[in-house]
């Protein structure tokens, strides 16, 4: 524990990691750090590559590893924006995270925001604004966030292969799916997608889901072609990868079921601030399928509400944002933490009705 605060403003993890990932640790053999990890004679980058392979039934050449989702978004965006065709442009969501344009920025990139409109209680993908922009001018980078970060909405299977039919096969789709496990931990659909369409890219976590983000794994999937396969050489490490934490993400991929019983008390608590929170005047619950929550709140009660967060020793995110600054986000927790936080809204809004 980093000290007594309860940071529920970042989506990290609140609970403890399953017996195999304490098990990884603690049985882990000291010797195997004297040598380096590539897998030399298989021609596979690591033990944990190979893992997710057969796991997932994709080609081990079509997996790639970064230190967190960040590095591989971070090396995707770097190396897609740098191509010879010039092509400098990238689209993300209107309500996303702000990371994307400060990674673009880096190597002089071009952030085209498209459209994401509130409808009801989600923020919906606006499909005939995005291919009206991408007919204007071809991005060389759709990014796509599902679920996406603040807005908690994610998109089906359906929905992405509609977005990646609408950029030419030149241009990537950049998918950060660092919250998707949250949804099912099914992903034949990404073996259909990088199967069907070469130019795809998905990026996943161990972080959120697996509840590892000090841990720093990320792991990706990607279709096939020439410049695939550059950017895969590109985001290869050329003598293997850290063996320690290697295995234990093995180990936590391994325990699924133990991360899965998390999610579901993450499932009670959006339950929880959907009634408790949803019915109070001037406050709106927005669906989520990850592991936080977006709630709207009237913005009179900011300060009242952040000091008694605060008198309680939790943290949670007051957004900035443009056109969504009248909003918290917060990261789901323990039961206790989710009571207490909707204990402080229940009991801010009450102290406003008087
Ligand atoms: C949408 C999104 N993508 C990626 C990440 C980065 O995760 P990682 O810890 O794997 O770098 C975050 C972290 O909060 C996130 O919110």
């Amino acid at each position: 524990m980093q000290n007594d605060l309860n940071y529920l403003d970042r989506n990290e993890f609140n609970f403890t990691p399953s017996q195999e990932v304490i098990d990884a640790i603690n049985n882990f053999d000291i010797k195997k750090l004297a040598f380096y990890t590539r897998i030399y004679d298989k021609g596979k980058k690591s033990i944990f590559s190979e893992f997710l392979s057969e796991l997932y039934n994709i080609d081990e050449s079509q997996i790639i590893l970064g230190y967190g989702a960040e590095d591989l978004l971070k090396m995707a965006v770097h190396f897609f924006l740098t191509q010879e065709d010039g092509n400098k442009t990238i689209f993300i969501p209107k309500f996303s995270w702000w990371y994307y344009k400060s990674i673009a920025d880096e190597v002089g990139g071009k952030t085209l925001q498209y459209p994401v409109n509130e409808v009801e209680d989600t923020f919906a993908y606006d499909f005939e604004g995005i291919k009206a922009m991408i007919e204007k001018e071809t991005p060389k980078i759709l990014l796509v966030a599902s679920p996406n970060n603040p807005t908690g909405n994610g998109l089906t299977s359906e929905e992405l292969e509609k977005l990646v039919q609408m950029i030419p096969s030149t241009s990537i789709m950049l998918v950060d799916e660092a919250y998707a496990s949250y949804v099912s931990s099914d992903i034949s659909y990404v073996r259909e997608m990088i199967a069907k369409y070469p130019n795809v890219v998905f990026c996943r976590t161990l972080s959120k889901f697996y509840g590892l983000p000090g841990l720093r794994w990320g792991f990706g999937f990607i279709g096939r072609n020439e410049q695939m396969d550059r950017f895969s050489k590109y985001a290869n490490k050329y003598l293997g990868y850290d063996r320690m934490s290697e295995e234990i993400a093995i180990a936590a991929v391994k325990s699924d079921a133990h991360y899965r019983d998390i999610a579901n008390v993450m499932e009670e608590a959006r339950q929880m601030y959907t009634k408790e929170v949803g019915a109070l005047p001037g406050f709106k619950v927005y669906k989520s399928i990850a592991n936080f929550i977006l709630i709207k709140y009237p913005i009179e009660m900011k300060e009242a509400l952040q000091k008694e967060f605060a008198d309680q020793s939790y943290k949670v995110k007051f957004m900035n944002e443009p056109d969504i600054n009248t909003h918290m986000r917060i990261t789901l927790g323990r039961r206790e933490q989710n009571r207490l936080v909707c204990d402080v809204i229940l009991k801010i809004a009450k102290g406003y009705q008087k």
